[in-house]
């Protein structure tokens, strides 16, 4: 088990499996003293529901104490870049914030999307890996480029709906979706990669090239299709979702018109008949629906879709609970608290 849970691409599978497991139990026994005394900060550079809820309650849950940090409101606002001069609006550097907070608390867990102006400098992921390079606790994503704890939420709901923990051989297709504005490939980026880990057989749905992901996530997917026995392809086409098993939706933004919105936008307008909805989930194999939330109705899927019983949105938002009380539980098990 690496220190940190930034990306589950570091993490070997039997460690994911073991906070799954561990869920599992705190799905049914949701009160247990795991984490007696200890402390998370949370920090959120942007705006959330169920993040924020679910890490804060859970960490409640487990005996531990939760601060939550907005920096650039109720925080100061900070800068990242080694060397900079501080002359603009940040406040103080992550090199004495995350050391300050490793002395108060156990974790620290960050939320920072992309500043989407240019993806040369985003793909680096500065924030959470400042942070990871500074503290002396272990550092958690709360989604940055990318959303391990979404991915494991995730994979708890299609395990739960299948009723097996071996989903190989799904057929699975996650599919880009319409939104007035270009968002984040974080979730997208997520899952292909747990997906391919699960040993499924994965689709990347798209509507032409300009929407794919960065290589580096295409790569994994690759890779990870290849030693678990599963498959990976992109698709152009929606004949992807003849027989699929599950339906992942999220909106992204197209990379080589990053820092363009408007362009983004304009370009993504052609595209709104990506909506999920029945006619395409009647070519499916009675598949299972789902999106990590939040989702906007009738642009991203339709009411009936989001209200099928086949929709896992709910189930999923849930799980976000369970596995991240596991993972904190596990996270912090083995180290010693310092304070
Ligand atoms: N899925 C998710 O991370 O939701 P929030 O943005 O509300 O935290």
């Amino acid at each position: 088990m690496t220190r940190d849970f930034i990306d589950t691409q570091d993490w070997s599978w039997e460690d994911l499996e073991g906070i799954l497991g561990d869920a599992v139990d705190l799905k049914r026994t949701p009160l247990q003293p795991l984490l007696e005394g200890r402390s998370i900060a949370l920090l959120f550079f942007n705006p959330s529901l169920r993040t924020r809820t679910s890490f804060e309650l859970g960490a409640w849950q487990l005996g531990a104490k939760a601060i939550v940090l907005e920096p650039g409101k109720s925080a100061w606002s900070m800068a990242f870049d080694e060397g900079v001069v501080m002359d603009g609006d940040a406040e103080e550097h992550v090199r004495e914030a995350a050391r300050v907070l490793s002395t108060y608390c156990d974790a620290i867990a960050v939320r920072a999307f992309p500043r989407f102006k240019d993806w040369s400098i985003d793909r680096e992921d500065l924030v959470v890996r400042g942070f990871a390079r500074h503290a002396t606790v272990p550092i958690i994503n709360m989604e940055t480029i990318t959303h391990p704890c979404q991915e494991l939420a995730h994979l708890l709901a299609l395990r739960e709906w299948f009723d097996t923990t071996d989903l190989s051989g799904r057929k699975y297709v996650m599919t880009w979706v319409p939104h007035p504005r270009p968002l984040n490939t974080a979730v997208a980026n997520s899952a292909v990669r747990i997906a391919t880990r699960a040993g499924m057989d994965v689709t990347l749905l798209c509507p032409d090239e300009r929407w794919l992901l960065d290589e580096r996530y295409l790569e994994d997917a690759r890779g990870n299709a290849e030693r678990t026995g599963g498959s990976f392809q992109v698709s152009h086409d929606l004949a992807a979702y003849d027989d699929a098993d599950v339906v992942y939706a999220k909106s992204w933004g197209c990379l080589p018109l990053y820092g363009d919105p408007e362009a983004q936008s304009a370009a993504a307008a052609e595209f709104r008949h990506f909506i999920v909805d029945e006619a395409k989930m009647a070519r499916t194999a009675n598949a299972a629906f789902s999106h990590c939330l939040p989702a906007r109705r009738n642009v991203k899927a339709t009411d009936a879709v989001m209200d099928a019983p086949s929709s896992l949105v709910i189930p999923e938002a849930e799980n976000r609970l369970h596995v991240q009380k596991a993972l904190m539980a596990r996270m912090l098990a083995g180290v010693a608290t310092n304070h």
